[in-house]
């Protein structure tokens, strides 16, 4: 080959670029809907022959090309959705390159049919521009696009292709995406002449639920948690898996922003962390997800195949997703799940086995069962609580100054003691008709978890509740709220910090040195204080207390390296809250304790009312309730 530069002929530049965005029969699929879509096509047919590498053919109602347009359709940087970089960075559309159809024509058979209102019908066929040929069709309002035979003039692509089946479910996958983010749009699917799918327009919730049962199956929309999160110019709704409903895989996780599916490391981040304390180790959370905010805060040209995106305020963003998605896990509460069940017993009046599980519109907890915690607290059972923040907790500055001796120390050890005690030391001596209602005036006056009957085995509580009964597993529900407590506790309080004896140094690059500086705010707050030693260098000089015994040299480089990737570290108080949940695993009632009914009132009212009490900090569930229905069904009541 000589070594002098020519022009690459157009066909080969555009079969580079279809090297960047087509990988596969998939990807030519996401391509051609994404342009029904920009269309703005509210029905969209696709029909699949053989995996997709004989036939790709989607056809559409949107506004269709000018017949003029039609062979620039096939030319590179021809696109009628932005003229200058201003639209760029204000980009609504889900194409923008204009390199799609370009790319899939050099490396198939490619025919677009369209036609506009009041206009004529016509055909395109060929590799590019200078090879189109035009010519009259039939075809109603809208554009037909059809791929035949892909990759057959590149065999070396073609040899990747995988089987039909294998190749089908991924454009399958692709069609769901599409299928979730725009639930107003009709979308069928058909695999070698067999229909496979058809989602009617779904225009209400009841619909919407139904096409995300279809997507992600029944159990998900039963386990999940519908949600809406909203700040100035930022809006995430959707549904999130109840943490019981956690996955092995991240492979049920759909997140959009502005109706572009996107797999981003910060949005990924963002939501594990908000589902931090309660997923069982190593489990992935499952959602449907929404996020909508102003084009111009997302740069959606990152990458040719559009699936990352850059924000532009990413802190915020991360910030704003970590504190909706744990707002939303941390109102389901009892009391939410005892209206759904009513509503199913009244709605379906078929049996349900009502997991603690369901899916739930946030309420509040209501005040009205406050009287029979009361009454459990006037006669004598002592709620098994920390002492309150604004009572004995010292309240001191955080940071550099927060440290006043090691009386502290043990001051917040003593506490943590006496929480973990205090179902111990709760008296045994009294008599339980006290604290059981003695006349329950109706059904609503029965507060979510009911009122307790009876301790099975040492491990359960069985409560009796308006829908039916209640079990719940003692030891998994205390250790959640004695956690949530303590959790409490602490950001109300002090993280009382400590001086180490010899300070650690650490060597990072000048870059994390810097950052650590730059953050030494941050830091304080949490309780460690900070000097940067060298240019490449630090040294670590006070830790919190209850970090005493943690790798503080690991946390701090974990944290920074947080902090380049994510502009955000929780890995401080996680390290904290994993403390506290050792703390609190120990201090809740064992099995084999007995509780009086007193007390085992005490423990429900304290679920009904402490965040995420649904799950133990390991991702357990705390209880299960049984419908009536159910039980009567077990005794073939009424059949
Ligand atoms: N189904 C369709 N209905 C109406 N117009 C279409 C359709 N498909 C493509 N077009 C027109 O053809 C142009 C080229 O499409 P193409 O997908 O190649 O580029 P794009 O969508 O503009 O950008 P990108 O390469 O990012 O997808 C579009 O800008 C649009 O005007
Ligand atoms: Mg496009």
């Amino acid at each position: 080959m000589s070594n002098r530069i020519q022009q690459m002929p157009n066909q080969l530049i555009n079969q580079i670029a279809a090297g960047e965005v087509v990988e596969r029969p998939a990807s030519v699929v996401k391509e051609l809907l994404e342009n029904c879509l920009d269309a703005g096509a509210t029905k969209i047919d696709i029909d699949i022959e053989q995996g997709g590498a004989k036939l790709i053919r989607i056809r559409d109602n949107g506004q269709g090309i000018h017949q003029d347009d039609l062979a620039l359709a096939l030319s590179r940087h021809a696109t009628s959705k932005v003229r200058s970089l201003d639209d760029l960075e204000h980009i609504q559309s889900l194409g923008f390159r204009g390199e799609a159809l370009p790319s899939i024509a050099s490396i198939s058979r490619m025919t677009i049919i369209s036609r506009q209102v009041e206009a004529d019908a016509y055909k395109v066929q060929g590799q590019d521009e200078q090879s189109a040929d035009i010519s009259p069709a039939a075809h109603g309002f809208g554009t037909t696009i059809e791929v035949r035979d892909l990759f057959y003039n590149v065999p070396a692509r073609r040899k990747f292709l995988r089987t039909e089946k294998t190749e089908f479910n991924h454009l399958e996958d692709v069609v769901k995406r599409i299928a979730l983010s725009h639930f107003d749009v009709e979308v069928s699917l058909n695999h070698n002449q067999r229909a496979i799918k058809l989602w009617r327009a779904a225009t209400d919730l009841k619909s919407q639920e139904q096409r995300i049962v279809e997507v992600c199956g029944k159990a998900f929309i039963e386990q999940s948690q519908s949600m809406c999160f909203e700040a100035t110019n930022l809006k995430i709704h959707g549904w999130i898996a109840l943490p019981s409903f956690s996955r092995s895989q991240a492979d049920m996780q759909y997140f959009f922003v502005n109706g572009r599916i996107i797999r981003d490391k910060l949005v990924t981040h963002a939501i594990r962390q908000a589902y931090q304390d309660v997923l069982y180790h190593g489990r992935h959370p499952a959602y449907v997800l929404f996020l909508q905010l102003d084009p111009a805060m997302v740069d959606v040209n990152a990458h040719p195949t559009k699936h990352e995106v850059r924000f532009r305020e990413s802190r915020m963003v991360h910030d704003f997703l970590f504190r909706g998605i744990h707002k939303a896990l941390a109102d389901v509460r009892p009391s939410d799940i005892q209206a759904e069940s009513n509503q199913a017993e009244h709605n379906q009046g078929e049996s349900s086995l009502i997991k603690n599980t369901l899916d739930l519109t946030p309420a509040t907890v209501p005040n009205r069962y406050s009287d029979v915690q009361t009454m459990a607290n006037t006669s004598g059972a002592t709620l098994p609580s920390v002492p309150s923040a604004s009572g004995s907790m010292q309240s001191t500055s955080f940071g550099r100054s927060a440290y006043t001796g090691p009386t502290k120390q043990s001051h917040l050890a003593l506490q943590v003691n006496e929480q973990i005690k205090a179902y111990a030391n709760l008296s045994r001596g009294l008599s339980e008709t006290n604290h059981l209602p003695k006349d329950l005036p109706d059904s609503n006056d029965i507060p979510p978890l009911g009122f307790a009957v009876a301790q099975l085995h040492g491990i359960y509580i069985l409560s009796q509740t308006a829908a039916g009964m209640v079990v719940v597993d003692m030891h998994a529900a205390h250790e959640r709220v004695t956690y949530e407590r303590m959790k409490q506790q602490l950001e109300q309080g002090t993280l009382v910090s400590q001086p180490l004896l010899v300070p650690i140094s650490v060597n990072l690059s000048e870059k994390e040195a810097e950052l650590a500086e730059e953050q030494s705010e941050l830091f304080s707050e949490l309780g460690f204080e900070l000097d940067r030693s060298g240019p490449e260098s630090l040294r670590i000089r006070q830790v919190p207390v209850i970090l005493a015994r943690a790798d503080a040299e690991m946390l701090v480089r974990d944290v920074l390296s947080d902090l380049i990737s994510y502009g955000n570290s929780n890995r401080i108080r996680e390290a904290i809250n994993a403390v506290l949940g050792t703390m609190a695993c120990h201090g809740a009632v064992r099995a084999n304790r007995n509780l009086t009914v007193p007390e085992m009132n005490v423990l429900l009212r304290d679920m009904e009312n402490t965040e995420r009490s649904g799950q133990c900090n390991h991702g357990r569930p705390t209880w299960t309730e049984f419908s009536l229905d159910v039980m009567d069904k077990w005794f073939l009541r009424g059949q």
